[in-house]
């Protein structure tokens, strides 16, 4: 399994352009994160408008996660969302990043079945979303598909503990690799997705106590959502961090907005200025020659 490695308290600084150049952030500079122990920030983002807003503030890496299926798409749950649907959403945030790394979420069953299939789909996540990584869910069952994926030049992120695409296998959402045996196959597993040639692995919802110690074993980042403080990273979905999203709201998240209270405030306001009259005013209006309006509106209402 590999010598152990210690565990190691990581820096704060945050990696930004040194000579006002915009530094993509690469698989290259990832990994070098992880040496310096610089921690890497991951959000969530699945449109143009919020993945300028995402990338402008300096985060490291982007996920158009399966998630969309949930927040933007109002299914109940990942199962869903089809390759097109993650290519559309790539496609959009592709178009407004600049600095992030871009990885997109390979959807249910687009790599299970076989792996000319998970080619083919990782591949249309790079050509077609302009993704510059791929995300796929699972331990022991898709190392196959990340060393194959990996060969063919994709950068892959794995992704271990809660895996939302198992939600009926794992009865719903709950906590993983509780158990000894669980924790040892959970590690088993990060340290053979490495091996296959995964760049970085997502772990979720996982004992903190386990997150450190995998974190610590890998030579590869982790990046933890609802796995404690000592991941390499952290990403939480956007729309829960923004207070969007309200339908569910798990342990993990920490709310750092409450847009839904804002954005229904503004829009309460927006409904009782139209209803009143008070909006639009004149600073919302445009003009055409006077004299020509005034001969127009005689001609077509005055008559
Ligand atoms: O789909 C998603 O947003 C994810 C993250 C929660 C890691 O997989």
């Amino acid at each position: 399994m590999g010598g152990k490695r210690k565990s190691v308290s990581h820096q704060r600084e945050a990696p930004g352009a040194s000579n006002g150049k915009v530094e993509k952030v690469t698989v290259a500079r990832v990994a070098r994160m992880k040496a310096k122990q610089t921690r890497i920030t991951m959000l969530t983002a699945y449109d143009y408008t919020t993945a300028r807003i995402v990338d402008g503030a300096g985060v490291d890496t982007i996920l158009v996660g399966d998630s969309l299926g949930m927040v933007m798409l109002g299914y109940e749950n990942t199962l869903p969302v089809t390759m097109d649907e993650m290519v559309h959403h790539t496609r959009a945030v592709t178009r407004a990043v600049k600095r992030a790394m871009v990885i997109a979420d390979m959807p249910f069953m687009s790599y299970q079945a076989s792996l000319p299939e998970a080619l083919a789909n990782a591949g249309r996540l790079i050509k077609e979303g302009r993704a510059e990584a791929i995300k796929l869910e699972g331990g022991a069952a898709v190392v196959d598909q990340v060393r194959a994926i990996s060969a063919a030049g994709i950068p892959v992120m794995a992704h271990l503990g809660l895996t939302p695409q198992a939600i009926h296998q794992m009865s719903g959402y709950r906590v993983q690799g509780k158990s000894e045996d669980a924790a040892r196959e959970m590690l088993a597993e990060a340290l053979a997705l490495e091996a296959a040639g995964a760049f970085s692995i997502v772990l979720e919802c996982i004992p903190h106590t386990l997150a450190r110690d995998i974190t610590a074993r890998l030579r590869i980042p982790t990046i933890g959502i609802g796995a404690g403080p000592d991941c390499d990273g952290q990403v939480l979905v956007l729309q829960d961090m923004l207070g969007l999203y309200q339908e569910i709201a798990p342990r993990h998240v920490k709310r750092y907005a409450n847009l839904h209270e804002a954005a229904t405030k503004a829009i309460g306001e927006f409904n009782e200025e139209v209803r009143s009259g008070a909006f639009p005013t004149m600073d919302q209006s445009f003009t055409m020659d006077a004299a020509l309006a005034q001969r127009l509106h005689e001609e077509f209402v005055s008559e």
